[in-house]
């Protein structure tokens, strides 16, 4: 296969659910490719690092994209996301990551701590109380989703009593971030974008009028104080990616880890004794089954090359964070699911300018979450076959069913 089949195959059902075989075959064919004109990918670990940090390599923003994407206007779900941080480049690309940054500083995300551990045992005891009679629970839905989404909230201050709509409508809206998707996706992720604004404009005007110590508040205060630092378009962009990539990503971290764990009893034994960091687990799912499978840059460079290849202006990079997380130049064994690797920095939160500013939170709840689960459920078993949702680029279970023992 030639890199254009290959990722014409990423794009199906069955390589979406079987991703890393096509991505060794594309390895072989090179770190970079060309695949299609003006396009590359990008699997090598140091070339998919390398072009995150170069600032020569920017995000592909609502101008290019208007441009280049069929249909890109008609569609307010990608309209919104691009005007989020995440799809914006310099100079308001610094603009907003300054003000968002200064509320995912260290000391208050290590701050959280506690707020996590309680709200993993408040979860697990209503785990136990609907898996007491051996009924299975899914664990997708009983404990993946429901932690991120209230520790997001939490930082939020979005009320308790709304949270249970954002499953559907966070899940519906992710089609928006996929590579290709099909019309009936891309509608529903057009009708949760729409809802979701709709949910924050309501909050930020009663935010605006009662403030309270949350972060709606703060970026509320922010806008209406001047516009030119954050605009309202902005302002509601920038909550719903907040909240959707708050928890989106770790309900799969959450998911992913423990499906490994059950198909890795040693490993599973390690961390429930205490002999395997929850951090070197949490690192490992990580690297080797990433929630995040995939991004992408575009070329505003004369004479760049990458991995021996041009790319030159207006060149369009997708970089294979899957396939570089389990490059056999960068780790021994990629292909073993080994927690007790050292010095793993997978590249499953990016790099560079947009490098993930909820990484170390995502890592916290993993790291609080898992051991909390094994010890609570010491015969913690599969109820059938887990389901995938059929998405590349953020990578996840839908359901994950288990019987939790006696
Ligand atoms: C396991 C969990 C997570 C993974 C794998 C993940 C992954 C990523 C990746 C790969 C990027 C960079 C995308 C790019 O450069 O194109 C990113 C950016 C971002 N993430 Fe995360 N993320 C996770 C959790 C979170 C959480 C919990 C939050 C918020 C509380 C969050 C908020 C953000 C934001 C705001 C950005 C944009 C940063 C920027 O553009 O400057 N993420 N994330």
């Amino acid at each position: 296969m030639d890199s254009i089949a290959i990722m014409e195959q990423l794009m199906t059902s069955e390589g979406r659910a079987e991703p890393y075989p096509l991505y060794a075959q594309a390895r072989e064919l090179g770190a970079v490719t060309a695949c299609g004109e003006g396009m590359i990918m990008v699997t090598g670990y140091q070339e998919v690092n390398e072009v995150l940090r170069d600032g020569a390599f920017q995000v592909a923003d609502a101008e290019l994209r208007s441009r280049w994407e069929e249909g890109f206007n008609e569609h307010s779900s990608k309209i919104m996301l691009s005007r989020s941080i995440l799809e914006r480049n310099e100079p308001d690309h610094s603009r907003m990551r300054s003000l968002i940054a200064s509320v995912f500083t260290a000391r208050r995300i290590a701050a959280l701590e506690p707020a996590v551990v309680a709200a993993t045992h408040r979860l697990l005891d209503e785990m136990a109380g609907l898996g007491a009679d051996g009924t299975p629970v899914d664990f997708m839905e009983t404990f993946a989703y429901r932690l991120p989404v209230g520790v997001i909230c939490e930082l939020l201050g979005v009320p308790e009593a709304d949270r249970h709509r954002f499953r559907t409508l966070a899940a519906d809206l992710t089609a928006a971030l996929e590579v290709i998707a099909g019309d009936p996706e891309l509608d529903a992720a057009d009708a949760a974008a729409e809802e979701l604004a709709g949910y924050f404009t309501g909050l930020a005007a009663e935010r605006k009028a009662r403030p309270k110590d949350d972060l709606v508040s703060a970026l509320v205060q922010v806008a209406a104080a001047d516009p030119a630092r954050l605009s309202g378009h902005e302002l509601l962009a920038n909550l719903v990616l907040l909240l959707v990539a708050g928890f989106e990503t770790t309900t799969n971290l959450l998911g992913n880890g423990l499906s490994l764990l059950l198909d890795h009893p040693e490993a599973l034994a390690g961390l429930r004794s205490g002999e395997i960091s929850p951090a070197g687990y949490t690192d490992e799912v990580l690297r080797f089954d990433s929630p995040v499978q995939v991004t992408s840059r575009v070329s505003i460079g004369n004479g760049l090359r990458i991995g021996g290849l041009d790319a030159p202006y207006g060149y369009f990079a997708f970089l294979l964070i899957g396939a570089a997380n389990r490059d056999p130049q960068r780790y021994e064994h990629p292909e073993r699911f080994d927690p007790t690797r050292r010095d793993s920095r997978p590249l499953s939160f990016g790099g560079g300018p947009h490098y993930c500013l909820g990484a170390q939170l995502a890592r916290l709840e993993s790291a609080v979450a898992m051991p909390a689960l094994l010890a609570r459920f010491p015969h913690l078993a599969r109820a059938g076959e887990p389901v995938r949702r059929d998405r590349w680029v953020l990578r996840g279970y839908q359901s994950l069913p288990l019987t939790l023992g006696r």
